[in-house]
């Protein structure tokens, strides 16, 4: 089997067993003060490991209920078993499962599925990207006015360096036509792949709530990168995605904006983080 069968076919059985215990009362922990993780997280990223490793013994894991690759390892499978954990907890159907593969810290294929639709988003490095094995829409121009743009954010806030999702949002309210926060960073990437939000940006992310996320919005002709402008890598800690480019540099360069004036005011010395457009 190809390795993207196999991550479809992993997903799809992870997908299965996250379905099954939907709606039912879950046991959550706090992985730590703004985290939640219930049983099916950690069930539902053995099913997918499991799968995995038959078909391809030799291969590295970094998954985030535990899994982390051995140091220099060269195809490294990079799972979010269940993104958008509190969602499910409480019962709201936005969640997903998100499989990428980098190799050599590289994105090579991503798969993410959303088991209550069964939508499968899929895509491989040059292959372009699919819905339920139907390549996906192309760009239709508009304007920014027109846009819904979908934001993510963790609540924690670092004084020193603080979340700028949230004053980026306060400046480009006034420009486009509509925010949604979705919960679940990955179906929000597979959503700006087809076509169905605009632009999708977070930041204090880890590798398996974007790679494969960024991989299908490259694949389907659009740009992801990080707020400092850079490609999404194993290493990345924030995402800005869009199929129109254009809106990709606007929500940059808000980014950007946004960040100077953080750096400005986290200065030794400095009194306060302003809140650009809150007057
Ligand atoms: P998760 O559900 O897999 O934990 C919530 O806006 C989105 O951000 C989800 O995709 C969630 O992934 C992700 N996220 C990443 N780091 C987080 C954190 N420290 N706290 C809350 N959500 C986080
Ligand atoms: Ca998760």
């Amino acid at each position: 089997m190809q390795a993207i069968d196999v991550a479809i076919d992993a997903a799809h059985r992870a997908g299965s067993h996250i379905r099954e215990h939907f709606g039912r009362p879950q046991r959550t922990e706090m992985k730590s003060p703004t985290e939640i993780v219930t049983q099916v997280d950690r069930d539902a990223e053995q099913i997918i490991v499991r799968t995995i490793r038959e078909a391809f013994p030799g291969d590295d894991f970094l998954g985030e209920e535990g899994h982390t690759p051995q140091e220099g390892a060269e195809r490294v499978w990079v799972i979010d078993p269940l993104d958008g954990t509190r969602n499910y907890a409480l019962g709201i159907p936005i969640f997903c499962v998100s499989i990428a593969l980098a190799v050599r810290g590289h994105m090579a294929l991503g798969v993410i599925y959303d088991p209550l639709r069964n939508e499968t988003f899929s895509a491989e490095l040059g292959g372009g990207a699919f819905l339920n094995g139907v390549p996906v829409r192309q760009l239709q121009r508009k304007g920014l006015n027109e846009a819904v743009v979908c934001v993510g954010m963790v609540p924690a806030q670092s004084e020193d360096n603080p979340e700028l999702a949230l004053p980026m949002l306060v400046q480009m309210r006034h420009v486009v036509a509509a925010m949604r926060n979705l919960g679940s960073a990955a179906l929000g990437l597979a959503y700006v792949a087809s076509g169905r939000i605009d632009v999708s940006y977070q930041d204090r992310l880890s590798a398996w709530d974007m790679l494969a996320g960024a991989l299908l919005v490259n694949e389907a002709g659009g740009v992801a990168t990080d707020f400092h402008g850079e490609p999404i890598v194993l290493s990345s800690d924030s995402i800005i995605a869009a199929l129109d480019p254009d809106f990709h540099r606007v929500v940059l360069e808000i980014a950007q904006d946004v960040g100077r004036l953080r750096d400005v005011a986290t200065a030794p010395g400095a009194v306060g983080v302003p809140q650009p457009g809150l007057d």
